[in-house]
């Protein structure tokens, strides 16, 4: 994890927040004290909550510096602390600044606009670009390394898994073929050419699902989830409350299912397939409301990367296991 300084402002990180007002209008009663936004991406979400209110005190994680550095000069002038830092590592970084008690919480889960819309980070299927996908350039793991040296049946796994791909097997098969691959276009190719023509008009651009898997398993976004809500539930206090937004339906089960695990309502049976929570029991938060929202029409008219946005709310409750519990 580093800590940043503000320096000039990030003019190409334009990120439009998904379900801000109704984020807003949940978290808006909380007491005053510590904000966490676990993905602070540009800090849209954290802005808009703080002129609402100001009396917070927020802290802004984020895995890729680029959007560190866009929060830092987003929320410069609001008391906020920024940190680089993974989901893995909230639990730490949240001790390191001796954090009491945090009175509220944000998840807005996966990749930022300017993650996906900047060909040189090679996460676009329609700009030529490296094959790279990794939200922190220091790590090893690449999209070059999951395309060209992973066995064809883990690549058929992933695709199946984390993008809901239905010719996961002939699309892994043709990436194996085809290999050395050395561009985003050069894949988004094999992968059109590996699905047969009547499909490729159905449900978008061919390649999506598969970058979506590949980015996925570059970051190993899903492992992190359940322990970094665990570690922000369980330094909240009472009468807390919190936003989870997922984007996709792997994120979505692991958010709904920690979450009513935490609520009491857990049914595990339900949710074979996935690791059993550690936690459960007597209920440690309340879901408002049980579901999920979706956003508005209006909203997805103006800003379609929020079409698949699932919005979960939820409030720390008096009773149950106390700070460290996970
Ligand atoms: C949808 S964007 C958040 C946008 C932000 N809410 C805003 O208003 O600009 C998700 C962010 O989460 C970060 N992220 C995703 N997985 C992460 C992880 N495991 N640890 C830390 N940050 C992560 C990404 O780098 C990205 O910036």
């Amino acid at each position: 994890m580093n800590g940043v300084t503000p320096t000039v402002p990030n003019r190409r990180f334009v990120h439009h927040p998904v379900m801000v007002s109704e984020m807003v209008e949940h978290l808006s009663e909380i007491p005053p004290g510590p904000f966490l936004d676990a993905t602070v991406g540009g800090g849209g979400h954290t802005r808009a909550l703080l002129n609402a209110r100001p009396d917070l005190l927020p802290i802004g994680l984020d895995r890729d510096p680029s959007a560190v550095e866009a929060a830092a000069v987003a929320l410069a002038g609001r008391g906020a602390t920024i940190r680089q830092a993974r989901f893995a590592e909230l639990g730490e970084v949240l001790d390191s600044l001796q954090v009491a008690g945090l009175v509220g919480v944000l998840f807005d889960l996966g990749v930022s606009s300017p993650q996906l819309d900047n060909p040189e980070r090679g996460f676009s299927y329609r700009h030529a670009g490296p094959l790279d996908m990794r939200m922190d350039g220091t790590q090893e793991r690449s999209a070059d390394v999951v395309v060209n040296s992973w066995a064809v049946e883990d690549l058929a796994e992933i695709l199946r898994t984390y993008g809901d791909e239905r010719y996961a097997g002939r699309i892994a098969a043709a990436i194996a073929a085809a290999r050395p691959i050395t561009s985003t276009t050069a894949l988004a190719d094999v992968v059109r050419g590996a699905i047969p023509a009547a499909a490729r008009r159905r449900g978008g651009h061919p390649a999506k699902r598969t970058f979506q898997a590949i980015r996925i398993a570059v970051n190993d976004e899903l492992s992190q989830i359940e322990p970094a809500l665990n570690a922000a539930i369980d330094r909240m206090v009472p009468q807390g409350r919190g936003v989870v937004i997922s984007y996709h339906s792997g994120e979505n089960r692991i958010v709904k299912r920690v979450l009513r695990c935490r609520a009491g309502l857990s049914d595990e049976a339900r949710f074979r397939g996935l690791p059993r929570s550690p936690v459960g029991g007597s209920p440690v938060i309340e879901l408002i409301p049980r579901g999920s929202r979706r956003p508005s029409p209006a909203e997805v008219a103006g800003n379609p990367r929020a079409s698949s946005a699932r919005f979960r709310a939820f409030a720390r409750v008096e009773t149950g296991r106390e700070e460290g519990a996970a």
